[in-house]
Order: structure tokens, then C-alpha cells, then sequence
């Protein structure tokens, strides 16, 4: 079982909505998913109350039981763990990177935004473990604004930016009160296609397969 922990110290960063978002994408490939909550907010709780699916398996927990809830996820037959944490640098968001083999820091591109990642990144130095900002609700356009954004994060921080960018999409929004994600609202839309690309992304950083690579593989190896 791979696990991600998703991190910001700054609030209405995207956490949330990158974590529901990717784990209903992992299900739908096939990857055996289990989303934990550390957030006393319980966002993510909420959102999965509101749903009518089964899966992705969502559970709120304190972080003192995260190990051993990781642990028997491990046995259950999860595939993947995404752990969803408060604003804050603090004891779950350090536990969860702890635990985690990927982190991620969803930012917006605003100079706001981009100072508040410097204690989330120093927070994710001292886990050691890989860690990539994703630019989230990024206005339409605005290359310039995100090179310069990517500028100021490898500066100020020394952590590379994830190649797959969210933008500001009302999709995103709309799915929310549904407890639902974008690829079941509309699959064909933008935010999907983000979506599906920032998953196809970490799952090579992970080097987790799908259940559809395998199938490719093995075709190929039988010729
Ligand atoms: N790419 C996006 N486009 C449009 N709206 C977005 C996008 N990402 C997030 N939002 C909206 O911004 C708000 C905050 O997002 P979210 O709850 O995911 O942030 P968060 O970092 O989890 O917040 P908190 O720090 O409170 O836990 C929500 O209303 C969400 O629907
Ligand atoms: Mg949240």
C-alpha cells in the first residue's frame, strides 16, 4: 500500500477537494482506496456522509491512530491511502508525513498563498519524505503568473511543482454539496481531465499500476 498525505498550512488551499478527488479517481481505476480524515472540520467526512457510494472507504481519525489505522488498511487490501489534514503545521499534518511515502502542498498562485507554504515545507524536510506543491484554483490563462509562481516555490523553498495544475473550475465546486467528484459530475469536463491527469501523475511517482496496466502487460509480454 502506497500512502499520500495531502498538507497546507494555509486554509481553503484545496486539500480537501484534491484528496476526495483523487481518491474517487483511484477507485474508478481499480485501486483499492482508503481516504483518512485528521481534520477536526471533518471536510472530507462530511462530503463522504452526503454520498451515496460505498467507496472510497473515508474515516475520520486523530493522528495518534493513524499508524495502526494504516496498518490494518494495509491488511484490509488497500491499495492506496490518501490522508487529508487541518490548516495547520502541526502534530497531524507532521504525523501524516510521517507516514506518508508522497506529499502533497495544494497552493493557489498568489503571493498570499505562496508565503504560507514555507512552514508546510519546512514541516515536510523534517519527515524526509518527497514532497511536490500543486498549483490549485489557478486563474484561467495566466502562464506568466504560474512560471513566476514555480519560481517563487523553488526559491523559497527548495520543492518542485507537480506538472498537473488545477484550475479554478465552478465543476469542482458544484460536486461538492453532491458528495461527489468531478469525474462522476462530469466526466467530460476540464476539471475531470485535471483531475485525471494529477492521478496518472502521482500513481507514476508512487509506481502504483492500475488494474488496466497490468492487463496491457501482460498482453504485450504474450505478444
Ligand atoms: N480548483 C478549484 N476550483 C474552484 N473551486 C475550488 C477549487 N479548489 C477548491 N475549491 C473550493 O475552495 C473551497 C476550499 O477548498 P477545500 O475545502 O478543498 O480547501 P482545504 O484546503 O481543504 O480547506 P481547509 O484548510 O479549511 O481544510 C471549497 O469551497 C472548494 O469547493
Ligand atoms: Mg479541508
Amino acid at each position: 500500500m502506497k500512502t499520500i498525505a495531502i498538507i497546507a498550512q494555509k486554509g481553503g488551499a484545496g486539500k480537501t477537494t484534491v484528496a476526495v478527488n483523487l481518491a474517487v479517481a483511484a477507485e474508478a481505476a481499480g485501486i483499492k482506496t482508503a481516504l483518512f480524515d485528521l481534520d477536526a472540520q471533518e471536510s472530507a467526512t462530511v462530503w463522504s456522509d452526503r454520498r451515496k457510494a460505498e467507496s472510497p472507504h473515508i474515516e475520520f481519525l486523530t493522528e495518534r491512530r493513524l499508524p495502526n489505522a494504516i496498518k490494518a488498511a494495509q491488511h484490509e487490501g488497500f491499495a492506496l491511502c490518501i490522508i487529508d489534514t487541518p490548516p495547520a503545521a502541526g502534530p497531524q499534518a507532521l504525523t501524516a508525513a510521517e507516514a506518508a511515502d508522497l506529499v502533497l502542498i495544494p497552493c493557489r498562485p498568489s503571493l498570499v498563498d505562496l508565503d504560507a507554504i514555507r512552514r508546510t515545507a519546512q514541516l515536510v524536510k523534517s519527515a524526509r519524505v518527497p514532497a511536490f506543491v500543486v498549483f490549485n484554483a489557478a486563474p484561467h490563462g495566466a502562464t506568466t503568473l504560474l512560471d513566476d509562481a514555480r519560481a517563487i516555490v523553488a526559491d523559497t523553498t527548495g520543492l518542485s511543482v507537480a506538472p498537473a495544475t488545477l484550475r479554478e473550475r465552478s465543476a469542482f465546486r458544484a460536486a461538492w454539496p453532491l458528495g461527489k467528484a468531478v469525474l462522476e459530475t462530469e466526466p467530460r469536463s476540464k476539471a475531470a481531465k485535471e483531475i485525471s491527469q494529477l492521478q496518472n501523475w502521482v500513481l507514476a511517482q508512487l509506481q502504483v499500476c492500475t488494474p488496466d496496466d497490468v492487463q496491457d502487460a501482460k498482453v504485450m509480454s504474450h505478444g
